[in-house]
């Protein structure tokens, strides 16, 4: 097979990196001087040093050009991937859309059944504050936010075992916000970050807007994460933040157990990396106790965990959090540039609400609910789905994926449900490069009725349809 130019010169610049010619660190000729002294074209040079970076052999920095990569350590992980330039919001605004037509049976949908949330006691908070003109008083809720909700959500970080004053908190409009104006804080364009494989499409959007380049750490079918593919990675390219998911994963629903996360915070201590920590299913466990944040492990205010009350009284009220600690004031300072602050009045309402025995109670029927709901999806689908199709079950959180057959594409079986009325969320907006193995996530947040069975029934009977077409094929 006649070999391309691009690696023709990737490969004589490899022997190079290789024979440590090209000692670690040092900087690759630029991309004009490339041209000139190889007679390549710029566009052929380009690909060379992409087709380096992706294999980790080399890295960028952002206006200052290439250097080599240590190579002391073994080599990459072939799992671990520098992801291609991330283009994926516009198909995450299309899915988003698709899902907002009415009567739909709502599967795709990441937020818990309504009818689960919203507690009475706080809906009549809610309408008594609202009576009072003092209850929108912008001043004392503005970035940083409501300091009695900072001082009880700083008090919940204690509860923990966590140190927290009310000032490491700023509040924003929800968990997304906290997520995206932490990212923003901690990088600039052209910087490396950590995604996991499979994650929430919030970060890949992040990430696009931003300009940064995604390396992805693969899932562990045991752990969750695969450790040592992620201390790989770490040592292959300047990693500046890790984004990712410790506890009721979205998608795939699994807890980092805590040796694996005591690990990882030793390794993000070692390597000075920040961490984002995306833990918004944080109350939705199953058991006993409240799985540990990263943020617990954290030693040098390196964690910024993000958290909201999206998934446990209701996304509507668009109430979130960081645990800023030292970055405090400059989040500060992108929220007063962007989204300014949280609703007034709801901040005013959860004050409140939060100050009583209610949440707790609230929180321990949630989880008892959403456990039962669950199971009985789990029930059902394992019952009637076809066996080349598998339940992927994980104790917490209220989603289910069913993972396909090979060759079996997610977005045609969302696409095929929603001329149904029926909405899934395919793998597609979970995992941006599609080469793993593709899956649909369900919502079983929803009690059990005639209504969600049929929609359980098309769904498993389409699977079947597609599965048997495949065998033929
Ligand atoms: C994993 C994950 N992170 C963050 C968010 C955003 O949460 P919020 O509604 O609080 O902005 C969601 C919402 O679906 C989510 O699933």
């Amino acid at each position: 097979m006649p070999m391309y130019k691009s690696d023709q010169l990737a490969h004589q610049l490899k022997s190079l990196i290789e024979k440590n010619i090209w000692k670690a660190h040092t900087k690759l000729p630029s991309l004009r001087e490339q041209v000139e002294s190889s007679g390549f074209s710029l566009m052929t040079v380009m690909n060379a040093y992409q087709k380096l970076e992706a294999q980790g052999l080399i890295y960028s920095k952002e206006k200052s050009g290439y250097f080599v990569a240590e190579q002391t350590k073994p080599a990459l992980d072939s799992a671990s991937t520098l992801a291609p330039k991330i283009e994926i919001n516009s198909s995450v605004f299309k899915y988003l859309k698709s899902i907002q037509t009415p009567n739909l049976v709502s599967l795709g949908s990441a937020f818990p059944d309504s009818e689960l949330l919203l507690p009475i006691k706080l809906r009549q908070i809610v309408s008594q504050l609202a009576r009072y003109p003092k209850s929108y008083d912008q001043t004392t809720n503005l970035p940083p936010g409501n300091l009695a909700l900072r001082k009880i959500i700083a008090q919940r970080y204690c509860m923990q075992g966590i140190p927290t004053q009310a000032d490491d908190i700023v509040i924003t409009s929800g968990g997304l916000d906290a997520l995206n104006l932490s990212l923003q804080a901690l990088t600039q364009p052209g910087d490396y970050i950590v995604l996991q494989q499979t994650t929430f499409y919030g970060a890949w959007q992040a990430a696009e807007r931003l300009g940064l380049k995604v390396i992805t750490v693969p899932e562990h079918a045991h752990c969750g994460i695969d450790v040592d593919a992620f201390e790989q990675l770490i040592l292959h390219y300047p990693v500046k933040v890790c984004w990712m998911m410790f506890n009721a994963h979205n998608p795939l629903g699994f807890t980092v157990s805590e040796e694996i996360k005591f690990k990882i915070a030793k390794l993000l201590h070692q390597h000075h990396i920040h961490l984002i920590e995306d833990d918004v299913y944080e109350e939705l466990f199953d058991g006993l106790n409240k799985p540990l944040p990263m943020k617990y492990y954290d030693q040098n205010n390196l964690v910024m965990h993000c958290s909201s009350f999206s998934k446990t009284l209701g996304a509507g009220f668009r109430v979130g959090w960081v645990y800023a600690g030292k970055y405090s004031e400059h989040i500060q300072h992108l929220q007063l540039m962007s989204t300014i602050s949280a609703n007034t009045l709801v901040q005013n309402a959860l004050v409140e609400f939060l100050s009583s025995h209610h949440y707790e109670k609230h929180l321990r029927s949630l989880r008892l609910k959403l456990k039962k709901n669950k199971k009985r999806f789990y029930h059902y689908l394992k019952q009637n789905l076809p066996t080349q199709c598998r339940i992927h079950y994980e104790l917490g959180g209220y989603f289910l994926c069913i993972m396909l057959p090979e060759q079996a594409s997610s977005e045609e079986i969302y696409k095929t449900l929603l001329n149904q009325n029926i909405a899934v969320a395919p793998s597609i907006l979970f995992n941006y490069s599609q080469q793993h193995q593709q899956f649909i996530r369900i919502n079983c947040s929803f009690d059990w009725s005639n209504h969600i069975q049929s929609a359980l029934d098309v769904l498993t009977i389409t699977l079947k349809q597609l599965s048997n077409a495949k065998l033929e094929t």
